[in-house]
């Protein structure tokens, strides 16, 4: 029946079905288009490159920063806008004594003494501008991975032939702009024609004569630390917590105050990407940050494996630098000035008070409130500062990472280190931990870097006798001890001293803390680790060069 049915239905009917059928083809095809094309589609993004850093940084889609936490990158470290060449900063060249600023001031000498005899060379008199000439010809053959900048007049050594001398540097490979200081004692011998030569030269920090005194420190914070003895401190560093003086000032300025969200105590990487999204936002609202200085340290890091709040940003990064790049006022500076106006005053500082993550900074940006105050009150994980920049706001907030460069205190100490080696050393950095007992993500990683693995794995890389540093989170001293028949080992742990409670890091990372010691902690460790492993000159990664296993669990390469 149904088929003589159709068979017998009107034309028209059937037509009526087909143009339906087309019709709702045409309808499902032009959604299923635009639904591709709102997935796919996303403007044009301004920091691009900056996107590309992020990356580089966590690594990660979620956010659960699951990152390597044997290794950290900070702004210095991916900063691709100051050159890796030195000469190719307009400043280098006005400073740096090269090749050709030594002969100029050689040819000027040359014109000044008449002499031929060369009877005034047989006193050896260490402010002899011939004697600085000969040092600095030695140094620049001598360390070729080092800038040197500013000397020092030589002075006496500890003995007649002797001359000690002072200068600043910096590394190649470094690309912050910081210098540091050398001193080095040399043996100064005659050269033809009435110059002097560098017989030999001891190691790093040897010329202690030529050490400038270091300035006497008052505590000045409060009475109650004025009875801590007298503490010494680097007096190129000046992270002191700025004030902001008088009344006026503090009115004038318009600010943006986190309150602690549910990142407080949670890892590093996750409060570096919290702080640049608070401190981003503030940029884009042109205000200035209120910034907590004091730091919890997650349990992962601290030698009592608990959460450790009160940890000094200063310990971690470099304040001087973080002032100098971006606005910030200090927490207890601002509430003190706060609270200080609104006692004096009828007329209350006007605040706005943003309770969600949800409220975007683009809904703030017309807000005239001299404070803007986020509280982060929703529950874990709506509580994380960084929601903030999520969603339509990570395309107005960039975060600056230029501003966040690692602690000058413990940038001494990678200095140091490498010094000691004279810049002349290679590296391996060896990832352990928990990844290797982690046999399902990272199924070969245990046993490439066990020590009969690594032995012929670097001897293909290493050349025998070099310097090695191994960067690792093994906490096994002796874990290495077969490549000592091969290299000379370098462990973080060989550099105790350096922030053992006779040195100066311990002298001034108390000063910050009130006059109590400062635990040299896991975060530090890293910090550490991670830029000698950059100055290294032929650097072995775990995940590039000993392991096939993926940096992020299998499958992720
Ligand atoms: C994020 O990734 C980790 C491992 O990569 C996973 O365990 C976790 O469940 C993920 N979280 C979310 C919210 O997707
Ligand atoms: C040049 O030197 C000045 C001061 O010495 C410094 O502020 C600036 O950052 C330097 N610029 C570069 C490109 O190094
Ligand atoms: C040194 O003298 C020569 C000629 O005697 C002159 O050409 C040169 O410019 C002088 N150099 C300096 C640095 O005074
Ligand atoms: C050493 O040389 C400097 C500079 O040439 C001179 O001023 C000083 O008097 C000399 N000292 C001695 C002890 O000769
Ligand atoms: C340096 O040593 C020389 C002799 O070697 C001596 O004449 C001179 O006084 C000493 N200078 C200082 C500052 O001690
Ligand atoms: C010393 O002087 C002579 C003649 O002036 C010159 O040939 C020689 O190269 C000079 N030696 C050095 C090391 O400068
Ligand atoms: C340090 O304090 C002492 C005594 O309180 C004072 O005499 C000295 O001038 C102060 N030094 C500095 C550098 O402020
Ligand atoms: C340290 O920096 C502050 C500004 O942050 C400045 O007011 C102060 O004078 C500086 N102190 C020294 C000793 O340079
Ligand atoms: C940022 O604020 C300063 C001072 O409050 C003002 O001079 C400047 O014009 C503002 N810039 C922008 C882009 O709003
Ligand atoms: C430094 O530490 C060592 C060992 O931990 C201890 O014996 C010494 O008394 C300490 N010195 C100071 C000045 O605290
Ligand atoms: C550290 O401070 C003590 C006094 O508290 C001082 O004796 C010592 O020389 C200082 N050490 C360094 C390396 O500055
Ligand atoms: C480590 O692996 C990377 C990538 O494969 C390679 O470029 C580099 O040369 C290797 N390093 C050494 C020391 O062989």
């Amino acid at each position: 029946m149904k088929e003589s049915n159709s068979t017998t239905d009107p034309i028209g009917q059937n037509l009526i079905k087909l143009i339906s059928n087309v019709c709702f083809s045409v309808f499902v095809f032009t959604v299923l288009i635009f639904t591709v094309i709102a997935i796919t589609y996303q403007p044009p993004d301004p920091w691009e490159s900056s996107r590309a850093l992020t990356r580089v940084f966590t690594q990660v889609k979620n956010a659960t920063f699951q990152t390597d936490s044997s290794i950290l990158k900070t702004g210095e470290d991916m900063t691709t806008a100051v050159a890796a060449t030195p000469e190719a900063s307009p400043n280098a060249s006005m400073d740096t004594i090269t090749e050709a600023v030594i002969e100029k001031s050689e040819e000027k000498l040359r014109n000044l003494t008449v002499r031929s005899d060369c009877e005034d060379l047989f006193a050896l008199n260490c402010s002899d501008p011939r004697v600085l000439i000969a040092i600095e010809k030695f140094n620049l053959k001598t360390f070729k991975s080092i800038v040197f900048l500013e000397y020092q007049t030589p002075v006496n050594g500890s003995r007649p032939s002797e001359c000690d001398v002072a200068w600043r540097f910096r590394n190649k490979k470094d690309k912050s702009w910081r210098k540091y200081r050398d001193f080095r004692r040399f043996r100064i011998g005659h050269g033809e024609n009435c110059t002097f030569k560098v017989i030999n030269a001891r190691g790093w920090h040897s010329g202690i004569n030529a050490r400038r005194p270091r300035n006497r420190f008052n505590m000045t914070k409060s009475g109650e630390n004025a009875k801590v003895a007298p503490l010494f401190r680097d007096d190129e560093i000046n992270d002191t917590i700025p004030v902001l003086g008088s009344d006026m000032v503090f009115r004038k300025g318009k600010y943006l105050y986190y309150s602690r969200g549910g990142d407080y105590c949670k890892g590093m990487n996750h409060y570096l990407w919290s702080f640049l999204c608070a401190l981003g936002e503030a940029q884009y609202l042109n205000r200035t940050l209120v910034m907590d200085l004091s730091i919890c340290l997650a349990a992962t890091y601290t030698g009592s494996k608990k959460d450790e709040e009160g940890k000094d940003f200063r310990f971690y990064f470099d304040f001087e630098h973080l002032k100098e790049e971006a606005s910030i006022v200090e927490e207890g500076e601002f509430v003190g000035d706060w609270k200080k106006w609104d006692k004096a005053h009828k007329k209350k500082i006007p605040v706005r008070k943003v309770a969600s993550s949800k409220v975007t900074p683009m809904q703030l940006k017309k807000d005239k409130s001299t404070i803007i105050w986020r509280q982060f009150d929703a529950p874990e994980p709506d509580n994380y500062w960084y929601r903030v920049c999520e969603g339509q706001a990570a395309k107005y907030i960039e975060r600056p990472w230029h501003t966040l460069w690692k602690s000058k205190r413990l940038m001494n100490i990678v200095s140091e280190i490498s010094g000691r080696m004279d810049w002349d050393f290679d590296a391996v950095h060896v990832v352990r931990g928990e990844k290797a007992q982690n046999k399902e993500l990272w199924p070969h990683l245990d046993a490439d870097t066990s020590p009969d693995a690594l032995v012929p794995k670097l001897q293909g890389m290493v050349q025998p006798w070099r310097n090695l540093y191994i960067a690792t989170n093994e906490p096994f001293y002796n874990y290495f001890d077969k490549l000592r028949s091969h290299y000379k080992v370098h462990l973080l742990d060989d550099y105790k001293e350096l922030w053992g409670n006779t040195s100066e890091w311990y002298n001034e990372t108390r000063l910050l803390n009130g006059g109590r010691p400062v635990d040299f902690d896991g975060y530090m460790r890293v910090e550490v680790d991670t830029e000698v492993l950059y100055r290294a000159k032929t650097r072995v990664e775990t995940f590039y060069n000993l392991t096939s296993d993926c940096k992020d669990g299998i499958n992720t390469c």
